[in-house]
């Protein structure tokens, strides 16, 4: 690269790691494919999280691999032809040890490894064992659909803190935890996961809603790739915690491209992760994202991603109501205005 985009700094920190790059590689079969590391590197990936271990996967029920199947039935062709083979997806815990080693081995970027548990003892198991293999940090995936009735809001938020509590106690790396976004006061769930000893937050996972087969009358599981539209979503909450929490912030979901990214960083993301648009298009999306944030750096004299993350979050706009009820009322004028 040459010209004045060349002299912008483009790192930045996530959970207390110096990246050189802030577009991170979300957890999906590619990072879990060693054949798409280099190019993953060689585009400017500033770390990866390799697929999940789930501890579920591990007593033989194929979670991942449906998810991955149901996606790979319902994509394009061209699409379906960046997907490493799902037959080889992360089966049993030694496999994914083993994935975890020799990303260590190969890879110069940060591993992150990402862990599903299912017990509490799993969690604390499996976390320890990642760390073992050389994984720089830990990404706790929270995937979970509160359907007990008797369980309240309270109770299942004291369930994850204590999860990450135990988890904390036994792993030096950092960790990190991905969240959906159904909470009823993420706010004050953030600030008891940081008090906790969380290093970051990863905002949000993607819930996968199962459909229904009008021929057979089955429930199937359904996996579509993401769009832009729904990075707003973890936009507006990262705006509202950046200056709550001094914890990282990744944003994940809906981040196809250089502004999809650049927008989180300025709502106070540290990180943005892509895993739909690497799918779709290749490790090589990652470059072509990377180039158009320094263009439009260039154009306004950014001279780092420092310097501009954060400053579109609700601590730093003039109107801090825009990110909280005052938006109902105006986006519901402004359509029609
Ligand atoms: C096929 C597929 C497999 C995925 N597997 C995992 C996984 O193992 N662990 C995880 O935390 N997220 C997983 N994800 C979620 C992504 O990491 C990401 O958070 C989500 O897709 C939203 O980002 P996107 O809009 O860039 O796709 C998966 C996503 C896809 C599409």
């Amino acid at each position: 690269m040459t010209g004045p985009e060349c002299a912008i700094d483009m790192s930045t920190t996530y959970l207390g790691l110096r990246l050189r790059s802030p577009i991170v590689a979300s957890s999906s079969p590619l990072t879990g494919d060693p054949s798409r590391w280099e190019a993953l590197e060689a585009a400017g990936a500033g770390a990866i999280v390799l697929p999940s271990l789930f501890e579920e996967q591990i007593e033989r029920e194929a979670y991942a691999f449906d998810m991955g199947r149901a996606f790979g039935a319902d994509d394009s062709a061209e699409s379906s032809s960046y997907l490493p083979d799902l037959d080889r997806y992360d089966t049993g815990a030694s496999r994914h040890l083993a994935l975890v080693e020799l990303a260590r081995e190969r890879l110069s970027i940060p591993v992150i490894a990402s862990l599903n548990g299912t017990s509490p003892g799993g969690w604390v198991h499996y976390a320890r064992s990642l760390v073992s293999a050389g994984a720089h940090a830990i990404e706790l995936n929270i995937y979970d659909v509160a359907v007990d009735p008797w369980a309240s809001a309270s109770d299942v938020e004291h369930r994850y803190l204590e999860l990450v509590e135990d988890v904390r106690a036994e792993v030096r790396v950092p960790v990190a935890v991905k969240l959906g976004p159904w909470f009823t006061s993420l706010a004050h769930f953030a600030i008891a996961l940081e008090h906790m000893g969380v290093d970051g937050l990863v905002l949000f996972n993607r819930f996968y809603q199962p459909d229904i087969d009008l021929d057979t009358l089955d429930l199937t599981p359904r996996l579509q790739l993401s769009t832009s539209s729904e990075a707003r979503l973890p936009l507006h909450w990262i705006g509202i915690l950046r200056g709550l929490v001094s914890c990282s912030l990744a944003g994940t979901s809906g981040v196809h491209d250089g502004a999809d990214a650049l927008k989180l960083l300025l709502a106070g993301a540290d990180v943005a992760m892509t895993a739909s648009a690497v799918l779709r298009h290749g490790p090589e999306q990652i470059a072509t994202m990377l180039s158009w944030m320094r263009e439009w750096m260039t154009a306004r004299d950014y001279v780092s991603i420092d310097q501009l993350k954060g400053s579109v979050s609700r601590h730093n706009v003039p109107d801090p109501e825009v990110y909280a009820r005052a938006n109902y009322y105006q986006v519901l004028h402004s359509a029609w205005a």
